[in-house]
């Protein structure tokens, strides 16, 4: 059916984009690559049965043949070793007499300056000429194999010239020029498409592709700056020395470098760096001086982490002006309210800046960062834009304070409370719609129901439309008018109703996660859900009993109380409940789950490996459910280890050592059933 496979085409283009996105502009994978290509292969499968529907757009049409499935690792003969810091001259100084103290020689003589280059380290590894290898640094130790992505790069030869020596692996740094930065977010724009966040991460993403033809089109280059093997070269004494030799072999050597002849001379090399920034074609995020005599290199050796014979000077980072247009409040999950700074979109430290968090309102009084005003922003780490303050000398006298607003941003204008202790302000309206949004969010996270193709888009869609005022009314959505809207096929509203109806046989601590409760996490969820077992209980516990749990305190306590106080939190409570959620922390039902003989009462079973009766939580809760503890390590209190397919072998280490006995899946089973060990 046409419909059917053009909805499914639809939704896995869509799931292949985004995970692009993850993996190659935020190197921050969601899945891992056996399901990506899972996405991928039924994608082709697709399109090869309905010809007609591949779009020209399609990820299949712009992917090469055969994408390889994942890096292999590559071990690094000489370790790619990190660098020391140094962030002023008095620490350019220390280093430099650090090492002339551990050196015999009564001078190092001179220091080689170079750019600190913003991008990946990257080993080349070249053979008779031949480059045969390229690896990323990974941990110093053990990178993985980026050839076929390396080949793609231009500035980078295949074939060094005639003479070249048998072996030679040089190192450098792979980056992304501005340019081809720049050209590719406005690629990215006109597709409609989000922009990249800055070069270093882009090129990031851009080495670790699947697929080189993708690499090929980044515009990536490199620059060499060392050799970490050398056979049959020339003897090279100097650093300077090594850097003309892998220049004369036509490798990418940056022009910018220079010798200083003293710590005074290569200190202004430092000091223009930072002018320096802004005029060159790539970003830079420092400078870095190395001893030029290789002799006294080696004399000089290195730490576990970092050579003595160099270090690196870090720029601070990177600051702009621009205006503060205003300042807005945004609500999170729990109604906390968050103030921003709205500001003129500005580029500073790799990437342009538009808005930045402010925290809360003491932030804001001690910034006295005002609307209207001139302000100083930089990327705090690189990563996080921050508001360093105003320049009060652009403020005209009349300019007045922020006020932080009394009522929510949202239609309804509900107060937003600060109590007394605590930084932050709350919308405690309950139906708020902007909480509710975050709290739907929150509620289909994957540490809580997770519920799958219910991402933000859909939640403030169906919000919009009166579908959902709370939780409670993911579980009854009207699937027939969602079914008429834009965007929703037959096939993908089948996939949302199986994932929100999957998820009410979620165990307690997850759905304990989803109702949102302040203070309450992940790990103190799980703590509740063992030692009450059931919703109802939790409901009905006073604080004291809420606060003899291991792991809650009082505030945690009074918190969760405070939660099953309100009327309208044990309205939505009573919605999961009719909707048939299940509320007690064993998988199965609530009345199947208490009725459950307690066969592993006072037992520490730990698992490892998968069974296939049993997905990873559920056999957790198998154990939890019939009375019994099942803790992610062995420890002498542990009463059997079960072992499946690919088991951990520290695990299974530990239980040989200890004489814990070690159980089968089905002599597991048996244990489940009858209470006893083999
Ligand atoms: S030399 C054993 N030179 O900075 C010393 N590194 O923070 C190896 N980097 O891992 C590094 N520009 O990725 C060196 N001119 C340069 C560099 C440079 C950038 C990177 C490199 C290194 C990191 C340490």
């Amino acid at each position: 059916m046409t419909t059917e496979a053009e909805d499914r085409i639809s939704e896995l283009t869509a799931l292949i984009r985004h995970h692009d996105q993850r993996y190659h502009a935020e190197d921050a994978p969601e899945i891992p690559d056996a399901d990506y290509d899972q996405l991928k292969r039924e994608l082709v499968e697709l399109e090869a049965a309905h010809p007609e529907l591949v779009r020209p757009d399609s990820p299949t049409q712009t992917v090469g043949a055969n994408p390889s499935t994942l890096f292999e690792p590559v071990e690094h003969r000489v370790p790619m070793m990190s660098l020391d810091n140094a962030f002023d001259r008095a620490e350019l100084n220390a280093w430099a007499d650090r090492a002339q103290r551990r050196l015999a020689a009564s001078d190092f003589g001179n220091l080689v300056c170079e750019l600190k280059f913003d991008g990946l380290a990257v080993s080349l590894r070249y053979e008779n000429g031949r480059l045969v290898q390229a690896a990323t640094r990974g941990n110093g130790r053990v990178g993985e194999d980026i050839t076929a992505n390396i080949l793609t790069i231009e500035s980078i030869p295949h074939r060094l010239p005639e003479g070249a020596p048998e072996i030679l692996e040089t190192r450098g740094e792979v980056y992304m020029p501005l340019a081809a930065f720049d050209a590719l977010n406005a690629q990215q724009e006109a597709e409609g498409k989000p922009r990249y966040a800055n070069p270093r991460n882009t090129a990031a993403g851009s080495l670790r592709q699947k697929d080189p033809s993708i690499t090929a089109t980044r515009g990536l280059s490199m620059w060499c700056y060392s050799v970490g093997e050398l056979q049959g070269g020339p003897g090279l004494a100097t650093h300077s020395a090594t850097l003309e030799f892998l220049a004369s072999l036509g490798l990418p050597v940056n022009p910018e470098t220079t010798t200083a002849d003293s710590v005074d001379a290569a200190w202004q090399f430092v000091d223009q760096c930072e002018a320096k920034r802004h005029n060159l074609p790539y970003e830079i995020d420092g400078a870095v001086i190395k001893i030029d005599s290789l002799d006294l290199q080696q004399e000089l050796g290195s730490t576990s982490r970092a050579p003595r014979w160099a270090v690196a000077y870090k720029l601070p980072p990177e600051e702009k002006t621009t205006r503060l247009l205003d300042i807005h409040v945004s609500i999170g999950g729990k109604g906390k309210a968050t103030p921003f700074a709205v500001l003129e979109p500005v580029f500073v430290g790799g990437s342009t800046v538009a808005m930045a968090t402010l925290h809360n309102e003491d932030q804001v009084r001690e910034k006295d960062v005002r609307p209207g005003d001139t302000v100083v922003v930089r990327k705090a780490g690189d990563v996080i834009p921050e508001v360093v303050g105003s320049i009060l000398a652009d403020r005209p006298p009349d300019r007045p304070e922020w006020e932080f607003p009394s009522v929510c941003p949202c239609p309804h204008l509900e107060p937003l409370v600060r109590e007394e202790g605590d930084a932050a302000h709350y919308c405690v309206y309950p139906r708020c719609p902007e909480q509710l949004r975050g709290w739907i969010e929150h509620f289909a996270a994957r540490n809580a129901l997770d519920i799958e193709h219910l991402g933000e888009q859909r939640v403030r869609l169906f919000i919009d439309l009166g579908f959902i005022t709370d939780v409670g009314d993911i579980y009854a959505l009207p699937y027939d008018r969602i079914r008429e809207l834009e965007g929703f096929g037959e096939l993908s509203v089948a996939n949302l109703a199986a994932a929100i109806e999957a998820s009410k046989h979620q165990t307690l601590a997850p759905l304990l996660v989803g109702l949102n409760i302040r203070h309450l996490g992940d790990t103190t969820s799980e703590l509740l859900a063992d030692a009450f077992g059931h919703l109802d209980r939790i409901m009905e516990a006073s604080v004291e009993e809420l606060a003899e749990v291991d792991g809650i305190g009082p505030i945690m306590a009074e918190s969760v109380y405070e939660f099953f106080q309100s009327k309208v939190n044990r309205e939505i409570v009573e919605k999961l409940r009719a909707a048939g959620l299940n509320f007690a922390q064993g998988t199965g039902g609530d009345a199947a789950a208490e009725a459950l003989p307690q066969t592993l009462e006072g037992m520490t079973i730990v698992v490892t490996g998968g069974l296939e009766g049993y997905t990873r939580d559920g056999v957790g809760a198998a154990i939890k459910a019939r009375g019994g503890k099942s803790p992610g390590s062995v420890s002498s209190k542990t009463t059997a280890l079960v072992v499946g397919e690919n088991p951990g072998a520290s695990k299974l280490e530990k239980a040989e050592t200890l004489e814990v006995p070690i159980l089968d899946e089905a002599q597991f089973q048996r244990l489940v059933e009858t209470g006893e060990l083999p």
